[in-house]
């Protein structure tokens, strides 16, 4: 196996913003669209393509989908030139599918880059997660926990009244209990329609986003960028795939899950150096959206790697060529 070597590594860095910024361009021309496949199409197929030309040797870890369900950037897919290092990759070319159809908040292109063998490979299924930011201690959450546990010891932790807390969480029909229970606490919920990968994110800057702690159930793959997010910006979190059937824990199996029921640390699902890389498609709180301004295309995109812990934030300015305009 090839080792990401630093320097290739640095470079990749900026590849992978260029990937991002490409598929969420892409998929800007289908925003409030009501389409959610055609924006995902697109956002796929310009990803696919750039990743393409990357000098990579990388296999798609965290995809589209199985298979026999995605045509495309599906789980197992090679991509790149081969010629370069061995990598995972986990994506989500369209984070948000029916917030862009909807031209709603926080819709974006994400991927995440690691050494070969050192990401989670995890089937579509769903997730059990909980995350909070690092600047406190690993045991201030446990997954195993009830929700009024965690969120008073995170209040203990943070020096505050758990009234004080802000707590994001999917609104979902599964997760009734969950905001009653928490709602009794006294802390607010921020509900969000979907896109829980900047859900998860929002933990590391409370101050800003108001979001002291994610809590719920969601995509696993989601789980799995959000993990290799926070392996780069430093955050706490546990997770726990749902395998509910016998063909969900076969698929699980067949991707090398041993222990269906292992409460997953961050390292668990991105235990090797990893580079994260995402760009907004419709604006949102942490990351603005992709901006046509007459002949130029704006994007703001968030790219991190783990072995330096450098964030960076790139506001780039694309001439909208036919071309670019179109992808
Ligand atoms: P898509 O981009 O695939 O639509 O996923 C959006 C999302 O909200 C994820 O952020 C989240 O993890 C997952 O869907 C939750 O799944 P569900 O909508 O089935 O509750």
């Amino acid at each position: 196996m090839t080792e990401m070597n630093p320097a290739l590594d640095r470079i990749l860095t900026l590849e992978l913003a260029r990937v991002t910024e490409r598929a969420a361009v892409a998929a800007t021309h289908m925003r409030g669209k009501g389409n959610e496949k055609a924006a995902d199409q697109l956002a796929v197929d310009a990803m696919r393509r750039e990743l393409n030309a990357l000098d990579i040797d990388g296999v798609v870890v965290i995809g589209e989908g199985e298979r026999d369900k995605a045509p495309m950037l599906f789980i197992g897919e090679e991509v790149g030139t081969k010629n370069g290092p061995k990598v995972d990759i986990a994506l989500d070319p369209l984070e948000g599918t029916t917030l862009c159809a909807k031209n709603k908040p926080n819709s974006l292109a994400v991927l995440a880059m690691a050494i070969g063998g050192t990401l989670l490979h995890a089937p579509d299924v769903y997730m059990n997660k909980i995350a909070i930011g690092g600047q406190y201690d690993a045991d201030v959450i446990d997954l195993d926990d009830t929700p009024t546990q965690n969120l008073t010891r995170l209040a203990k932790a943070k020096g505050c009244a758990v009234s004080d807390l802000g707590v994001c969480i999917l609104d979902r029909e599964r997760h009734q209990d969950l905001i009653a229970e928490v709602r009794a606490t006294g802390a607010a919920i921020m509900l969000i329609d979907d896109g829980d990968i900047a859900g998860v994110i929002a933990t590391v800057d409370p101050e800003k986003t108001g979001v002291d702690i994610y809590i719920g159930v969601g995509g696993a793959p989601e789980g799995v960028l959000a993990a290799a997010a926070l392996r780069c910006i430093g955050g706490h979190m546990q997770a726990r795939l749902q395998t509910d059937s016998q063909s969900q824990k076969d698929r699980a199996a067949e991707m090398g899950v041993v222990d269906f029921d292992k409460k997953l640390s961050i390292r668990d699902m991105a235990r090797g150096d990893v580079i994260f890389s995402a760009t907004g498609v419709t604006d949102g709180d942490m990351l603005f959206g992709v901006r046509m301004k007459g002949n130029k295309i704006e994007t703001e995109t968030l790219v991190m790697r783990s072995t330096t812990g450098t964030v960076r934030r790139i506001i780039a300015e694309h001439y909208k060529l036919e071309k670019f305009a179109m992808d």
